[in-house]
């Protein structure tokens, strides 16, 4: 088994929160979370018939290690791995735009009991700070948002980022913020 899936040694943290490189033995420690289906339906448009297994999750993963850097996300204090996410290359055709550099942000923070206590946003803000200065990224684009996913919407609403488009007759959100704006918004908070 590999040690390090995710094939990147990035290693970044927060106040709370220290990202790594997505490790194979935490797909396991997924499968129970992805169980619950509060969880499940808010990650997967298409949720699978059949249980999720490591194996499923361990495709999937595949795919965005292959196309950016995928991180675990653990809690300091506990020391516990309580989530994932991914700055991904942009691999959808409607997010592409010639000429500029675009990045996805998947994130799932496994845990129910720890939704709403700002880490899903200490881990985003993190990587969108890594994405547009480290990486020199023209735009950030969180996809597929359910548009009644109203914890996700709030989140990438509360990052700065506007509704690039609606899919799907406005069931699904695309989310973006530009580099213009970005850094805007970090001149304002200076
Ligand atoms: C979506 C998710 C990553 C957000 O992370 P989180 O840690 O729960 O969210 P945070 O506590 O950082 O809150 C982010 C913002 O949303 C707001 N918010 C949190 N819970 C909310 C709720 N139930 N309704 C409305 N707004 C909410 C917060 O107030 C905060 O905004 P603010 O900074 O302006 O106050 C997390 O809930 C999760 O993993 N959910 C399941 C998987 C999922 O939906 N992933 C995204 C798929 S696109």
């Amino acid at each position: 088994m590999m040690d390090n899936f995710a094939g990147h040694s990035l290693h970044l943290e927060t106040a709370r929160l220290r990202l790594r490189p997505f490790e194979d033995g935490d797909f396991e420690l997924a499968v129970p979370f992805y169980r619950d289906p509060d969880f499940l339906n808010a990650m997967e448009e298409v949720p699978p018939d059949e249980p999720v297994t490591a194996d499923y999750l361990r495709r999937a993963g595949k795919a965005m290690a292959e196309q950016g850097f995928l991180f675990a996300i653990v809690e300091k204090a506990s020391g516990r791995t309580i989530g994932e996410t991914c700055l991904q290359w942009m691999n959808l055709d409607r997010g592409k735009i010639p000429g500029e550099k675009v990045m996805r942000l998947p994130i799932g923070i496994w845990d129910k009991s720890l939704w709403g206590r700002g880490y899903g946003k200490e881990a985003a803000r993190r990587l969108m700070t890594y994405a547009f200065e480290e990486l020199g990224i023209d735009r950030l684009c969180p996809m597929d948002v359910s548009a009644d996913n109203a914890r996700s919407v709030a989140l990438w609403r509360s990052l700065g980022m506007t509704v690039a488009r609606e899919v799907d007759g406005g069931r699904v959100l695309d989310f973006e913020i530009s580099r213009t704006e970005y850094e805007r918004m970090q001149r304002e908070e200076r």
